[in-house]
């Protein structure tokens, strides 16, 4: 008998820790002969804690959301179950690559790793030359995952280029989008593809140290990430000869101390060399003088995580997914007010609404959606009449918005849309760095003027869009300049919840 439980922070939120406890000391106690393991989380955050047991060697059978009342039952095999795991659809309707180990394997046992394809693509790295893994990068057609899209493979060969005797690879693990949790999940389920990811792109631009940039609001996950660099440093897949090469590349964890804009790769640099984080101006590129001064490739934990999979099945494999020039899959995060909220990784083009209604089931209240936020607190709103989208970079951006990190929240039509544009601003006040005068200036009069608005100064709705105007052209970074995209979506979608009316809006 082998029993599956995650060991996930969400599945643990709800109680994993305690069933998987139970299970154990049940079957001690019963005499009842189990393998207990503990895998990441397969992503259906509604059927945590969710036990998965394999008879015989069959299929693993999935039960979820399991209680405590249920132990003896799932031992004996008279638990209510939903059938084979891969079988439910919400699993069997995604295309994982990404996340293809996650939840199936122990994500600490590098043997579990290497049977599920683990190393094969650092193997077939190793072989070829920097210019070779760049040219392979580019032709996968991966862009940012971190939510500004740029081509990772046009990035690595900039840092490849650079002439300088250290290089670095600095993972962004500082997930601040409310409602995205692909980063944690991946870091806490299948930490050993983010290392060979970041080994891999070591070798492609001459770098030796790596560092995974973490938000310390992640504890799980920076002790997973810490076991993992030690098993791959015994393992050679971390160290002075890399899987028994003449390459090197080593890594650590560095802590957040909970800012939303350390996110933002030159504030994240700051923080990491031990600096208050505050943004650094563009040029120069991290990539030409990154981490303490030095050629830096800063990649999103989702980038850095894709590399294993596309060196193993080949460049051409990932890029015969997608929608235009977003190709591959995206792991999406849905969120909020629905009804089945998890992790959903498809390739490109999959229409908003139904990721919203089909794959989400709706609204969690059952109420009619009303609006949903993509691409996290600096995304904009779409209302039901734009869920025809297909979610590609492109797309979201004809229709005046982002994917960003791909978390989408749901709201019901309860939700106050000029609460939220106001908790924008608000937001954006709280968290400035500072650096520049349209974002930690413009976003308190944001507060102000959202005030003035719903207080019947209909005039102020032009006051606002000219401040959001200002604060898209002139801040420094995504923080100031992307405020703009929830509040004025917010104010063009649902006039009436500023109190003003569409014409004013528009
Ligand atoms: P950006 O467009 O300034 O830069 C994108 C990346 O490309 C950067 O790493 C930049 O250094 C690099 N780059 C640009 N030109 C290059 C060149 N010629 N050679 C090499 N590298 C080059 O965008 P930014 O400010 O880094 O990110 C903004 C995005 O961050 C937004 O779209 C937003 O969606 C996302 N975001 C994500 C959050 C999360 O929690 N994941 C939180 C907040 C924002
Ligand atoms: Fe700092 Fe805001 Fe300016 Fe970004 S936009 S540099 S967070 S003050």
């Amino acid at each position: 008998l082998t029993i599956y439980v995650s060991l996930d922070s969400a599945a643990k939120a709800l109680g994993a820790d305690d069933i998987a406890r139970a299970l154990q000391d049940r079957a001690a106690a019963r005499g009842i002969d189990i393998r207990l393991v503990r895998t990441g989380s397969r992503g259906m955050i509604w059927l945590e804690p969710l036990v998965e047991i394999s008879r015989d060697g069959g299929p693993r059978i999935a039960h979820g959301p399991v209680t405590a009342d249920q132990i003896d039952a799932l031992l004996d095999g008279t638990a209510p179950n939903l059938g084979p795991t891969e079988d439910i659809p919400f699993l069997a309707r995604q295309t994982r690559l990404t996340f293809a180990r996650c939840g199936i394997t122990d994500p600490l046992s590098m043997d579990d790793y290497i049977a599920h394809g683990g190393l094969t693509g650092l193997r077939r790295a190793l072989e070829m030359t920097a210019a070779e893994i760049v040219e392979e990068t580019k032709t996968s057609g991966l862009r940012g995952r971190g939510g500004a899209g740029f081509p990772t493979g046009i990035k690595w060969d900039t840092v490849r280029q650079a002439q300088a005797d250290q290089k670095y690879i600095v993972c962004n693990a500082d997930e601040g989008d409310s409602g995205t949790f692909a980063d944690r999940m991946i870091m806490e389920g299948d930490p050993l593809s983010l290392i060979e990811g970041m080994a891999i792109a070591g070798l492609a631009t001459h770098a030796t140290k790596g560092f995974v940039y973490i938000r310390s609001e992640y504890p799980d996950a920076i002790a997973v990430m810490d076991r993992a660099i030690r098993i791959a440093r015994e393992h050679g897949l971390l160290g002075h000869s890399l899987l028994g090469s003449s390459h090197a590349f080593d890594m650590e964890v560095r802590v957040g101390a909970g800012a939303y804009v350390c996110g933002e790769e030159t504030s994240l640099l700051n923080s990491l060399e031990g600096k208050r984080g505050v943004v650094r101006a563009k040029p120069p590129l991290p990539a030409l003088e990154g981490a303490f001064g030095k050629p830096t490739v800063v990649n999103n934990v989702l980038s850095l995580a894709t590399i294993p999979v596309i060196f193993e099945k080949g460049a051409q494999h990932y890029a015969d997914f997608g929608l235009g020039r977003s190709r591959g899959t995206m792991p999406i995060q849905i969120a909020g007010n629905v009804r089945h909220g998890g992790l959903f990784e498809t390739a490109f083009g999959l229409p908003l609404g139904d990721l919203v209604n089909d794959i989400g089931g709706g609204t969690a209240s059952g109420r009619p959606v009303k609006a949903v936020q993509v691409g996290g607190p600096l995304g904009a709103y779409f209302a039901p009449h734009q869920f025809d989208t297909p979610f590609g970079y492109e797309d979201f951006d004809q229709a005046g918005g982002l994917i960003g990190h791909a978390g989408i929240t749901v709201f019901d039509d309860t939700a106050d849309m000029g609460t939220l544009a106001r908790f924008a601003m608000e937001f954006c006040a709280v968290e400035s760095c500072g650096k520049c005068t349209p974002c930690r200036i413009g976003a308190v009069r944001g507060v102000e003027t959202i005030d003035r608005i719903r207080a019947g100064d209909t005039a102020a709705t032009d006051l606002l869009t000219d401040l959001c105007d200002t604060m898209t052209s002139g801040s420094l970074c995504a923080l100031g300049g992307f405020t703009p995209y929830p509040v004025l979506s917010a104010l063009r979608l649902f006039p009436q919840d500023f109190g003003a009316t569409r014409e004013a809006a528009e």
